[in-house]
């Protein structure tokens, strides 16, 4: 399982404490008492004093209810004591203490419904991104809640086998499984989420599945990239391994793009040259300024030749994170460099946007983190689909699933600024 498992005792015990989760009531003083109380109650169990040790964590658990660690490792001490019943009793607390994990899911691709729009138009009122807030919140909980619940229904089914109660222990072995080690990815998959709500078993099917046609790619660091020879052909820009950069099927999906963040012909910023399909589309809009932002020297040296001729348009030639102090307040922003880091630009967005500014981002594979990083921001959040048809040999839109009418979708975010 994830972090936070320390050594590995009979039951897979001493859990130690990976984050903090308690209610805000407590004060600073119970906390660090609770904390001094956790460690000697996991000292004692080191020395096999199981029953004292117990007792340190129901100390700890009365100063600080929801306390993971000494919630675990109550149960624990308590089984290794051989006091079944009451070891049981822990683990069922903390059981229910956790979120409803499928209930946290039907919620939050319930929230990102209400974002749906058919096509964004100038001058539209969109869903504050706010309203999704609670939901993300509770989400990430039920997300940082799998290891524990895995946890407690193993060490459930290891208690009921040491006491030959092998039915209740199957029984717990098979609830453990609900929660594997790679849910949480699967659950940070928002494709998933939006296609299969409330279904953590189909969510996490067309998670592995999409991981498995993925071809073998080693992801490297951005450095790596931009040091990188690209081939480009009529269609494709391509890593030596093959990997796709950009590929011009996408064009409808830019060309869209385009004319949303040209909502006004203000001033626009893309950041990620490409292949120019969305530099080219934009300059079929017509806007005040063009600012473009591109890294790679290759791509920099076609960005070059593609803007000798076009008006108002500035080519940055810099990695995005060195070029945001010296734009001017932008009416549009799209922002697509195919790889991470994409939360520090996210943070960047609303002090880059004017009133009304549009920014938005296509992405195949949906990250929770990426809406996350947009919580608390006053923006308003657009989502429309794009479909797409089956593309052979093209690795990316194997990621989701078709849709009802046969073909893939995939979300364009468009979050707004409000006047
Ligand atoms: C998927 S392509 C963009 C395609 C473009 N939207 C189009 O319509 O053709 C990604 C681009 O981002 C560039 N890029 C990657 N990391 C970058 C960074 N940190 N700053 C600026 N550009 C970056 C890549 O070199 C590549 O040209």
């Amino acid at each position: 399982m994830g972090e936070g498992w320390g050594v590995a005792r009979r039951y897979a015990l001493v859990y130690v404490e990976p984050m903090e989760h308690t209610p805000k009531p407590v004060s600073d003083k119970a906390r660090r008492d609770a904390a001094a109380l956790v460690r000697k109650g996991n000292a004692l169990i080191g020395r096999q004093a199981f029953v004292e040790a117990a007792n340190a964590f129901r100390r700890a658990l009365d100063l600080v209810p929801a306390h993971d660690e000494a919630g675990f490792n109550l149960g624990a001490a308590l089984a290794e004591a051989r006091r079944t019943a009451e070891a049981e009793a822990a683990f069922r607390r903390l059981i229910a203490a956790k979120p409803d994990i499928a209930a946290a899911h039907a919620r939050l691709a319930a929230a990102l419904e209400a974002h749906r729009i058919a096509r964004f138009e100038p001058g539209m009122r969109l869903v504050p991104a706010g309203a999704l807030d609670r939901a993300l919140t509770d989400y990430r909980r039920a997300v940082d809640a799998v290891p524990m619940l895995y946890g407690c229904h193993n060490a459930l089914g290891e208690l009921f086998m040491a006491e030959g109660r092998l039915g209740e222990a199957e029984a717990a072995f098979a609830a453990a499984e609900r929660y594997p080690s790679d849910l949480p990815d699967a659950l940070l998959d928002l494709g998933a989420t939006m296609r299969h709500p409330g279904n953590l078993a189909d969510a996490l099917a067309m998670h592995r599945k999409a991981l498995a046609l993925f071809p073998d790619h080693e992801y490297m660091t951005e450095d790596d990239y931009l040091a990188t020879d690209l081939t480009f052909t009529k269609d494709e820009i391509l890593l030596p391994d093959g990997f796709e950069v950009m590929m011009e099927w996408e064009r409808p999906i830019m060309e869209r793009a385009a004319e949303i963040v040209c909502h006004n012909r203000g001033d626009v910023l893309n950041v990620g040259f490409g292949m120019a399909i969305i530099d080219t589309a934009i300059q079929k809009q017509g806007v005040a300024t063009h600012t473009i932002i591109e890294a790679h020297p290759q791509v920099i040296e076609r960005a070059r030749r593609w803007a000798a001729d076009k008006k108002g348009v500035r080519i940055v030639p810099s990695v995005w994170q060195k070029a945001l102090d010296d734009l001017p307040p932008l009416d549009g922003i799209y922002f697509d460099t195919l790889m991470p880091p994409m939360i520090p630009f996210l943070l960047r967005v609303p002090g880059l946007l004017k009133p009304g500014g549009v920014f938005l981002y296509f992405q195949f594979m949906v990250q929770f983190e990426n809406l996350e990083a947009m919580i608390g921001k006053g923006l308003s959040l657009g989502i429309e689909m794009h479909p797409f048809d089956d593309i052979p040999g093209n690795a990316y839109y194997r990621l989701n699933e078709k849709t009802p009418d046969g073909r893939y979708a995939a979300p364009m975010f468009i979050y707004q600024k409000p006047l």
